[in-house]
């Protein structure tokens, strides 16, 4: 499991315009026909009058996304599953992260550490206080690129609003989004900070000469991937084709040479049949943030493996898996605009492209061992203990194990990054092991 999908479906996704027999036009003509219906009616049910709308609306999007990439794919014989991946997940107008949908939390497809408990932000608050002291407590730059809805952000700047003062004065927190869906999200969210003067939006390469902290909680898995297969010794990439009634795959010559020398950089390639992604954009990000970044840090959470494990011999389908109404599937043809489609990161490739922009790595490791060294337990234990309902103190025990429990939690499949420029060899609070850790008396 990748992302943490703990709730049973409750968000409604329809099916592609092919599963239930109606094509983009049919469904236009039938939501006009329902909308004259239910506008004539006298005494209609408003609510239901919406949710079967916002049903067909769906459908339409996705029917229109699915005709356009068809319409693409015969227009050039064939794309690769990079690019069918990207239009699925941000095409302009009917792509998974463009339109407006609920993604995150209950209502949506998946769970991220940020939208389990604040105490995930206000963790990560503490580690950038201390990287902001390590810079000698002048202003200070923390940039957040796919902050979904913003929530990391809340919680850092709640965090530090009322811990650290000062540090919260000298700071400007800058997001980087690419859906318009979830930067009105974010702005709506923030409105306190974003008064503040503390907030603002902008391009990655508008953070040149920045010095600070560049961060991002399952940015990278969410990049495009090329599907790579090897066979008789030669590795072979996946396009996607029109099948008429639906997508199929077909095995062609590697689209571009990039994934030669990705392979040669990490010095592994997949097993013999083996079939494994390829995230080329996470190596154009990685290298244009070292560019941007002057002096500071680069915090990356996301769950991943170094290359040794990602492209062992034993891992025969790769890690692509789609997430729909808190259900995974490995089907990323079906719901094509409705559902996410993600692929675990490569942390080797990251720290290679980064040391060759003069990113030295200063932390790797577990997001429990993380979340731990900078006082998990103490956090958990004062929250606990200024509850008084012995049933809210329950459930928040549950709540926050899901961000440490390595079995059905987030604690061993996410990793954390942190990378660092021109600022010698730190101590990172974050690193503190857990044998160093000292619990108040009676704790346990
Ligand atoms: C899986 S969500 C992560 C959400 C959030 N970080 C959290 O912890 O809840 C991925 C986010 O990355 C954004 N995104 C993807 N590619 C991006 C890019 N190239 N630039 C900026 N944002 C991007 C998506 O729009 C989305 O907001």
């Amino acid at each position: 499991m990748l992302k943490y999908v703990g709730y049973p479906p409750v968000k409604h996704c329809s099916y592609a315009a092919t599963d239930n027999g109606m094509n983009h036009l049919q469904v236009q003509a039938f939501v006009m026909v329902l909308s004259l219906v239910f506008v004539l009616s006298a005494n209609y049910n408003s609510t239901f009058y919406l949710h079967t709308l916002g049903y067909f609306m769906t459908q339409n999007q996705k029917s229109e996304l699915v005709l356009k990439l068809q319409q693409q794919i015969d227009s050039v014989d064939g794309i690769s599953f990079a690019e069918f991946m990207e239009q699925a997940l941000y095409h302009p107008e009917y792509g998974y992260y463009t339109t407006a949908r609920n993604r995150i939390g209950k209502k949506g497809d998946f769970f991220t550490s940020s939208s389990v408990h604040s105490c995930f932000g206000k963790l990560i608050a503490r580690q950038l206080e201390q990287m902001w002291q390590l810079l000698g407590q002048g202003r200070f730059i923390i940039a957040e690129q796919g902050a979904g809805e913003g929530h990391l952000c809340l919680d850092i700047l709640d965090a530090l609003a009322k811990k650290s003062p000062e540090f919260y004065a000298c700071l400007e927190y800058r997001l980087i989004e690419l859906s318009p869906d979830n930067r009105q999200r974010q702005e709506d969210l923030l409105q306190q900070h974003l008064a503040a003067g503390r907030i603002s939006w902008c391009e990655l390469d508008d953070l040149r000469g920045m010095e600070g902290c560049f961060i991002s909680n399952e940015l990278v898995d969410a990049f495009p991937v090329h599907l790579i297969e090897k066979h008789a010794g030669e590795l072979q990439e996946i396009y996607v084709v029109n099948k008429g009634d639906g997508f199929g795959e077909e095995l062609r010559p590697l689209s571009t040479n990039l994934i030669k020398e990705y392979f040669q950089r990490v010095g592994i390639e997949p097993g013999e049949g083996n079939r494994c992604e390829v995230n080329l954009a996470a190596c154009d990000w990685m290298q244009q943030v070292a560019i941007v970044l002057e002096r500071g840090f680069v915090l990356t959470v996301d769950y991943g493996y170094l290359a040794e494990e990602l492209y062992a011999p034993y891992r025969h389908a790769g890690t692509l898996l789609c997430y729909h109404q808190h259900q995974t599937n490995e089907d990323p043809y079906r719901e094509v605009g409705c559902q996410d489609i993600t692929a675990h990161i490569d942390f080797t490739t990251l720290q290679k492209i980064g040391r060759q922009q003069n990113l030295d790595v200063f932390y790797f490791g577990q997001q429990h061992q993380f979340l731990m060294g900078l006082g998990f337990l103490e956090m958990l234990i004062e929250m606990e203990s200024l509850e008084t309902d012995p049933n809210k103190a329950q459930a928040l025990r549950m709540n926050l194990k899901t961000l440490i429990l390595p079995e059905g939690g987030m604690g061993e499949s996410f990793k954390v990054l942190i990378q660092g420029k021109n600022v010698a060899t730190p101590e990172l609070l974050c690193s503190k092991r857990i044998r160093d850790i000292s619990m108040p008396a009676g704790a346990f």
